[in-house]
C-alpha cells in the first residue's frame, strides 16, 4: 500500500473512491454529502457500519468517535468491505474531522487501512485480496491544528511499519503446523535478519542440551520436528534501554500424553502466537530503528504424542536447576518458557523482560476472548504494559499474584508442580510458575503477557480478521517506542 500525505484539499485529489467517516449520527457534517441516499439505504452510522454510494464514488463508515480506538476499527471495516472489489485501486480520505493537535488519530487511520486490508488466502484456490494500492490522506484541516506535514508523514510511516509487522505475525500464526514447525520459525527469523540490521542466532538441540535446557527438550521429544531456540537482536549505539522479549512458539500443541479433546485441539496451530509476535516486534523495532536494544527469544517446539513422549509423573530439571513434577503434559508452554527465560537472562541483563504466550485457557475464561492478562511482581511494570496496550488499541488487564495461589503449585517430590492443585485461577498460577524462573536481578523488571484470548479468534472483531490477530505486536512495539523516549539504562 502506498501512502501519500498532502495538504491539498480533498476535492482536488484524484482517486477511485473517497472514504468518509461518519461520527455525527444525524449526518449534519458538511462532508456527508449523500444524506438522502444514505437514509434510503438504511445507513445509521453505527460503529463499523459501511455504505458504498457507488454512483458518487464514496464509501461511508460509521465511527463512535474520532478517538484512535474507534477510528482504527472503523477504517478497517471500510477496507474489509473493499476486499475482492477489483475496480477500486486508489482511495482518498480527509482528516478534517480531527480536532486534536496530535497525530494519534492519523496514525490509527493508517493502521486501520493496512490491518483491515489483510487477507490470508494461502490455502484458497481462488485468491481474494484487497486491490487498494494507493491511499492519499488530505491534511486540509489538520494544518490549522499545528500538525506539520513532517510529523504527519512520520506518523503514517510508523503506522505502516506497525500494521505490516502485525500482518507478518498474522501470516505466521495462520500457517498450518504441517507448513510451519520449529525449523520454519527459525528460517523466518534468519530471513528477517538477512533483510535487516537484526542479528540472528539459532540454537539447535545439541547446544540446548549443553545449556541444560532439559524441560524444553522433554516437551519436544515426541515430535519428528526438532526444537529450536531463536535469538534475534536489535543493537543500536547508545541505547536508551535494554529489553528482552521471550515468546512461546509451540508450532502445535496436541496436549501431549495428556491429550486434548478433539474440539480443544482445533486452532492449536495458534500456540505459536507469542513467538510469532516476538518476530513481528523485532521486525517493527528494526524498521523503526528505535534507539533501544531489544533481544527477542523464541522457544520453538512441537508438543506431540509418541513412544518417547514425556509423561505425567516425570520429574524434569530446568536450566536453573529447579526440579519440576510433571502432572499434565498439556501445561507444556510454561516448561518451554522456564528454560528460555533462564537462557535469555543468562545471555542478557535487561532493564525489562517480557514474555508473551498463549499460556492458559483459564485466561480466556477469566477475561474473555479479546483481552490479554498481564501479570508481574511489580505493579509499575504491569501498568506500563496495560497502558501501552490501550494506547496501541489492544485490550489488556492486570491479574494480580497472591501467596495462596502460589502454594497450590507445591510438589511433594520435586521443587514445584507444572500445574496447580486447584481448578481455579489457572492464568495466575501459570504466571506464578514462570516467576520461579526469573532471577533476582530481573524480579521487578519482568511481566508475563497471556495472549491466549486475543491471539486467535474465529470471527472478525474490530480491526482484526477471522483467525490470527497479531496480538501483542502493537502493544509491545508501542511500549518499546515509549521506553526509547525515556532514559532507563544506567
Ligand atoms: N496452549 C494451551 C492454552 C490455550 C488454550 C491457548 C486455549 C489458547 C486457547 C496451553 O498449553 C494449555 O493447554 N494449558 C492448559 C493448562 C492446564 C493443563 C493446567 C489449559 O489451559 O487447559
Ligand atoms: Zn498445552
Ligand atoms: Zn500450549
Amino acid at each position: 500500500m502506498n501512502f501519500q500525505v498532502t495538504i491539498d484539499s480533498i476535492k482536488d485529489i484524484r482517486a477511485d473512491l473517497e472514504v468518509v467517516v461518519v461520527v455525527d449520527k444525524k449526518f449534519k457534517h458538511p462532508f456527508v454529502q449523500d444524506k438522502k441516499v444514505l437514509k434510503r439505504m438504511g445507513f445509521g452510522g453505527s460503529q463499523g457500519e459501511v455504505a458504498l454510494v457507488a454512483t458518487h464514488n464514496r464509501l461511508y463508515v460509521g465511527s463512535n468517535s474520532l478517538k484512535s480506538q474507534d477510528i482504527r476499527p472503523a477504517i478497517a471495516s471500510a477496507m474489509r468491505s473493499l476486499i475482492g472489489k477489483k475496480s477500486y485501486k486508489s482511495i482518498k480520505i480527509a482528516t478534517y474531522l480531527s480536532h486534536t493537535k496530535c497525530t494519534a488519530t492519523l496514525r490509527a487511520m493508517a493502521e486501520g487501512m493496512v490491518l483491515g486490508s489483510y487477507t490470508f488466502d494461502r490455502y484458497k484456490s481462488k485468491k481474494q485480496k484487497s486491490s487498494i494500492k494507493d491511499v492519499t490522506i488530505s491534511l486540509e484541516g489538520y494544518a490549522e491544528h499545528e500538525v506539520t506535514l513532517d510529523s504527519a508523514l512520520r506518523a503514517v510511516h510508523y503506522a505502516e511499519i506497525l500494521a505490516d509487522s502485525t500482518n507478518f505475525t498474522r501470516d505466521i500464526v495462520n500457517t498450518t503446523p504441517e507448513d510451519c514447525y520449529p525449523e520454519t520459525l527459525a528460517e523466518i527469523a534468519q530471513k528477517l535478519s538477512n533483510n535487516s540490521g537484526l542479528k540472528c542466532e539459532i540454537i539447535k538441540p545439541k547446544r540446548l542440551a549443553k545449556e541444560g535446557m532439559h524441560t524444553l527438550l522433554a516437551v519436544a521429544r515426541a515430535s519428528r520436528h526438532k526444537p529450536r531456540v531463536i535469538h534475534l537482536a536489535h543493537k543500536p549505539k547508545n541505547p536508551k534501554a535494554v529489553v528482552t522479549l521471550v515468546g512461546k512458539g509451540l508450532t502445535y500443541d496436541s496436549g501431549g500424553l495428556s491429550l486434548k479433546p478433539a474440539d480443544f485441539m482445533v486452532t492449536m496451530k495458534s500456540d505459536k502466537s507469542g513467538g510469532s509476535a516476538v518476530l513481528g516486534i523485532m521486525k517493527a523495532v528494526s524498521e523503526m530503528n528505535l534507539p533501544i536494544e531489544v533481544h527477542g527469544f523464541v522457544g520453538a517446539v512441537e508438543n506431540m504424542i509418541g513412544g518417547d513422549a514425556y509423561k505425567p509423573d516425570d520429574v524434569l530439571t530446568a536450566k536453573n536447576g529447579k526440579t519440576i513434577e510433571v502432572r499434565n503434559t498439556d501445561a507444556e508452554g510454561r516448561l518451554v518458557l522456564a528454560d528460555v527465560l533462564c537462557y535469555a537472562q543468562q545471555e542478557i541483563k535487561a532493564d525489562y523482560i517480557f514474555d508473551m504466550a498463549t499460556l492458559t485457557g483459564a485466561c480466556v475464561v477469566g477475561v474473555g476472548h479479546y483481552t490479554s492478562g498481564i501479570m508481574s511482581n511489580a505493579s509499575e511494570v504491569s501498568e506500563l504494559v496495560v497502558k501501552s496496550a490501550h494506547n496501541a488499541g489492544e485490550l489488556a488487564t492486570k491479574l494480580e499474584f497472591n501467596t495462596y495461589l502460589k502454594d497450590t503449585l507445591k510438589s511433594q517430590i520435586a521443587d514445584i508442580c507444572n500445574i496447580s492443585n486447584t481448578r481455579y485461577g489457572g492464568a495466575i498460577t501459570a504466571g506464578q510458575f514462570l516467576s520461579e524462573f526469573i532471577d533476582e536481578h530481573h524480579k521487578d523488571k519482568w511481566a508475563h503477557i497471556d495472549i491466549a484470548g486475543p491471539a486467535f479468534v474465529e470471527h472478525e472483531w474490530g480491526e482484526n480478521p477471522h483467525g490470527a490477530s497479531g496480538a501483542g505486536v502493537r502493544m509491545m512495539t508501542t511500549l518499546l517506542e515509549k521506553l526509547s523516549k525515556t532514559q532507563t539504562h544506567k
